[in-house]
């Protein structure tokens, strides 16, 4: 970098190794091009209010009470006032006037929290917080055989889930040889983490064509060969629904994993943050699954993706089942995790705030309900939408083909035709130079050998999408067969 001194230092190897794809080369010569004036479309990342999508009312109201309490009392003369005057209240829409729901739910978290967003707030977050969160894995899982209630003390609110995964990744690798099992492809929070904390990544290959399934087989071929290499595995990672893949796993899948890992001392690491996003599938947890057996589980989520689309407000939890102990210690990974949390303190509070709402959602009968449905339902019929037309365009590029359901946010087609000596990062960057379209190469996610896929967010308005879907395939036969 030119403004560097010319000053040498030594530094972790492991940082300077880490990569991630999501905001790579693609993205950053995206981020010139839109400089130079071009319009560019980021669909490398799944940050669905970069991409037009609006905030739910219901989460901004209660915030922006909650900011600024003194509003709390002046929504309510101003409520007072418009009853009193036709001429105001014709002139005022639902949306203008906050409902009484709004202004209860920010004063009662006033209440409970004492100290409003200004203050640090326990490291593990709000035990109020924890308990709503508690409640809601209950209400989500409970009906499930052998299920074992969410307990308050074994919940972290943390900013946004890659928190989480870095407490307990980082915790797990104490020496070079320790593994830890992800799929491949990946979302690469996982590998830039595992190469952080100096450890060994262990691949396991979910099958493409049967929708990127995972069996006993594919997790023994990769334990084993890991094994056999030296290396210590301590814990499979799994994405549900799947990024970069969206594929949807079923309650006989996760048991088998669950299995899996119980035989051979494994912890699982189950990152649901997408637990919204199945588009008409039905989502399992492995909280539901895992029953009395005593495997440690650490299941994620996060208010970035869903319907709420809030990443920006780095709101996230962490329950944990079966918690080990630390070995050659007397603590266990609860008070070690808590540890972690404590060195920076606490999560962001808005974001505290944001996983509460998110746990919380408005019931029927409540004056915020329907329009809070109404929003939710928008958004997420809207993406599925928007998915089937992306795949829809697929079916006119040359050798192009998407593998399952659609889950999460994006898809990941595989290129089954390129021109000699290119690959998947080539294409993406033509792609990206000549219709502003930014997608992520696959080989960011990690791939089987031999094969290339890209990954697009399908976030972009529909209007976006309809312009640029045909600039795409024009391109891509253009570009395949050149
Ligand atoms: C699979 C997966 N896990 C975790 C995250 C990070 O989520 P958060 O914003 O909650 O840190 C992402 C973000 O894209 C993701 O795709």
């Amino acid at each position: 970098m030119s403004d560097s001194s010319k000053l040498q230092i030594p530094v972790n190897r492991n940082i300077l190794e880490m990569e991630y794809a999501v905001r790579g080369p693609i993205p950053q010569r995206a981020a010139q091009l839109s400089i130079q004036g071009m319009k560019t479309i980021p669909c490398n990342i799944g940050n669905p209010q970069a991409l037009g999508q609006s905030p739910m009312t219901y989460y901004r109201q209660v915030l922006s009470m909650v900011e600024d309490p003194s509003r709390i009392e002046r929504e309510r003369k101003l409520s007072k006032l418009v009853k009193l005057s036709s001429e105001l209240k014709s002139s005022l829409s639902e949306v203008d006037l906050y409902p009484e729901d709004i202004l209860a739910v920010a004063q009662n978290f006033l209440d409970k929290n004492g100290k409003g967003l200004g203050a640090y707030s326990e490291s593990n977050g709000p035990l109020f917080i924890r308990e709503a969160v508690a409640k809601f894995i209950d209400r989500r899982d409970g009906r499930a055989t052998d299920y074992v209630a969410a307990k308050p003390n074994q919940i972290y609110i943390t900013n946004g889930a890659s928190e989480g995964v870095k407490y307990v990744i980082d915790l797990l690798i104490s020496k070079a040889s320790d593994g830890i099992m992800i799929p491949i492809p990946q979302y690469p929070l996982y590998s830039a983490t595992i190469c952080k904390a100096g450890g060994t990544q262990v691949n396991f290959y979910p099958d493409e064509e049967s929708g990127w399934a995972i069996n006993r087989s594919i997790l023994e071929d990769s334990y084993n060969s890991a094994i056999n290499n030296g290396t210590t595995v301590k814990a499979i990672v799994v994405i549900n629904p799947g990024n970069p893949t969206g594929g949807i796993l079923d309650a006989e899948t996760i048991n088998e994993i669950i299995d899996f890992a119980n035989e051979r001392n494994l912890v699982i690491i189950a990152d649901e943050v997408y637990q919204e996003n199945v588009y008409g599938a039905e989502f399992v947890s492995f909280a539901s699954v895992v029953g009395k057996r005593q495997v440690p589980l650490f299941s994620l989520h996060s208010v970035s993706k869903g319907f709420y689309g809030e990443c920006g407000h780095r709101g996230g939890f962490m329950e944990v089942r079966n918690p080990p102990m630390a070995a050659d210690s007397s603590l266990s990974f609860l008070e070690v995790i808590q540890k972690q949390a404590s060195v920076s303190l606490c999560s962001n509070t808005v974001g505290q705030l944001m996983v509460l709402l998110m746990v919380t959602p408005p019931i029927a009968g409540d004056p915020s309900y329907d329009l809070f449905i109404r929003e939710k339902n928008s958004i997420l019929d809207a993406l599925e939408d928007k998915a089937r037309l992306i795949r829809a365009a697929f079916t006119q590029m040359d050798g192009m083909e998407a593998f399952g359901r659609t889950g999460a946010m994006y898809l990941f087609p595989r290129m089954g035709k390129l021109p000699v000596g290119t690959n998947d990062f080539d294409y993406c960057m033509a792609l990206l130079e000549e219709t502003g379209l930014t997608t992520v190469n696959g080989s960011g996610f990690g791939q089987k050998e031999g094969t290339f896929h890209l990954r697009i967010a399908f976030l972009p308005p529909k209007e976006l999408l309809a312009d640029v879907l045909p600039k795409w395939i024009e391109f891509h036969n253009r570009y395949v067969n050149k």
